[in-house]
């Protein structure tokens, strides 16, 4: 039976979990995995601890991705593997989160009977209750609500940091239906937390030992939250944040061109704890295919704000992602893309070959030979990884911060990240984790670079 529950919060019996083990699969973004620590933050409070696999877990619950089909496919891999399990073990408890949970809520119970509980991306601080009133017997929980309540304010925000560097969610949602993406539907419309809380979390981490802070949004640039005179851009709230004492590094992902303010770009040139690494997908080059796509923007118009970024910030490492083969593509759109890919130069790149998602107008649309779109993926993948090495290569003999992440594979080496994000690997006997350093790079390797510490 399916018993639709969007009320476990009151319905649920006070059962804790003392004792229990809780194992967490995170795919998709960064915001995935920010969400599955507050998650896993929220079930501790309730008596869980983390465990590092379903065998040994009393709960396993999977924070799942819906983007492209192949990521949501994930999941129902992963309960056919857990069903197994819970037939050796009738008290594991599964739970399904993230953004397939919203997009597919009941569907999921339906198909998966051995499912326990299903919960939505707005909905995280009812896990416990849900998780609860499981195990009392109540099956099949489902809550996919947009609740008015935040559920940032219902989760618990001392977290234990997992090292120098944290992700910070500062906005959520997005309102811009691109026509091949689910995130609007999966994750609601565009919602900014307020200044004062993200401040205070930001501190705390810092208390944590955390030094290096990525805000996250779907559209993080989009940021207008309250701030204590009316709300602030996201600008704005990169200021905020560059005066918390012991906050070295702020970054921020993802960001749409429509939504690089002037003061944002300026902040690029004026704030020093800003790095100077910037995700800003085109997806495209070509004008057809950006309007096909609901971009709202132009090549041109994205060759133009990238001239005004540098101007800002001329040393700045460029990001992006691109689709290939979108409904209509023809060879011409995709030589506009490699065109725009040369044009710019970048330092990093993610790219995809188009999935159909149901419920997307894009998915009405006829679709490119599937052979055809791989061949074009290959083709800008190539050029994007020569882009990459290429510009990598260009940090040897220059002198960058390095933040100390963990030990590496040799003896007294550790590995950070520079600046512009690269992964960095020094001998450095005397050095410490959490500790940012000044590194001449002296190497350039496949996915990485070498260097000596000068400071
Ligand atoms: N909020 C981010 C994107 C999140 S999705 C932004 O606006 O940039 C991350 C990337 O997945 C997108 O930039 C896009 O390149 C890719 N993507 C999204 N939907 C897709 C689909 N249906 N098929 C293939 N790639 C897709
Ligand atoms: Fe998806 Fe477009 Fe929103 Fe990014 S801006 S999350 S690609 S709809
Ligand atoms: Fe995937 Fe949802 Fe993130 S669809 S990319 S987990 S916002």
């Amino acid at each position: 039976m399916t018993n639709i529950n969007t009320e476990a919060n009151t319905a649920a019996p006070a059962l804790k979990g003392q004792g229990k083990k809780l194992f967490i699969k995170t795919y998709g973004c960064q915001m995935n995995v920010y969400d599955s620590e507050r998650m896993a933050e929220a079930m501790g409070s309730d008596g869980y601890t983390q465990v590092d696999s379903a065998e040994a877990a009393d709960m396993v619950l999977i924070n799942t991705c819906h983007i492209r089909e192949k990521a949501s496919e994930k999941l129902y891999s992963d309960l056919g593997r857990l069903r197994k399990l819970k037939k050796d073990k009738p008290d594991l408890k599964i739970g399904v989160a993230g953004c397939v949970a919203q997009a597919e809520g009941a569907e999921i119970l339906r198909r998966a009977p051995q499912v326990d509980v299903v919960v939505g991306p707005q909905a995280y601080h009812r896990l416990p209750a849900m998780a609860r009133a499981a195990r009392a017997g109540q099956t099949q929980q489902l809550d996919t609500d947009f609740p008015t309540e935040d559920k940032f304010d219902n989760l618990p925000s001392a977290r234990a940091a997992r090292g120098p560097m944290a992700f910070l969610t500062v906005q959520e949602g997005c309102d811009k239906f691109c026509a091949f993406c689910v995130v609007p539907y999966t994750r609601g419309s565009e919602v900014s937390r307020p200044a004062a809380r993200i401040l205070d979390e930001a501190r705390s981490l810092v208390d944590r030992g955390v030094r290096d802070i990525t805000l996250l949004g779907q559209n993080v640039n989009a940021y207008h939250g309250a701030g204590t005179q009316g709300d602030l851009t996201l600008a704005g709230l990169i200021g905020a944040l560059a005066k918390v004492d012991g906050l070295l590094r702020i970054r921020y992902t993802t960001s749409h061109p429509n939504d690089m303010g002037d003061d944002l770009i300026a902040a690029h040139g004026e704030v020093p704890q800003l790095m100077p690494y910037l995700h800003l997908p085109v997806q495209s080059g070509s004008d057809k295919i950006l309007k096909a796509m609901n971009r709202k923007h132009t090549a041109e118009q994205y060759l133009r704000l990238i001239e005004r970024i540098r101007a800002a910030r001329p040393d700045i490492l460029l990001s992006s992602d691109f689709i290939a083969g979108f409904p209509g593509e023809t060879d011409s759109d995709h030589a506009a893309t490699m065109d725009l890919i040369r044009q710019v130069g970048f330092g990093a790149a993610y790219s995809f070959k188009y999935s159909a998602r149901p419920g997307t107008p894009a998915a009405e649309k006829g679709e490119v030979d599937g052979d055809i779109a791989d061949a074009r993926l290959q083709e800008m993948q190539a050029l994007l990884s020569t882009q990459q090495y290429a510009l990598q290569a260009t940090m040897v003999g220059r002198e960058v911060g390095v933040l100390y992440e963990k030990a590496g594979r040799l003896d007294e080496q550790l590995v950070g990240k520079s600046d512009h994000l690269h992964a960095v690997h020094v001998t450095d006997p005397a050095g410490k984790i959490g500790e940012l350093v000044r590194v001449k790079i002296t190497a350039s390797v496949t996915n990485s670079l070498k260097g000596q510490r000068i400071g």
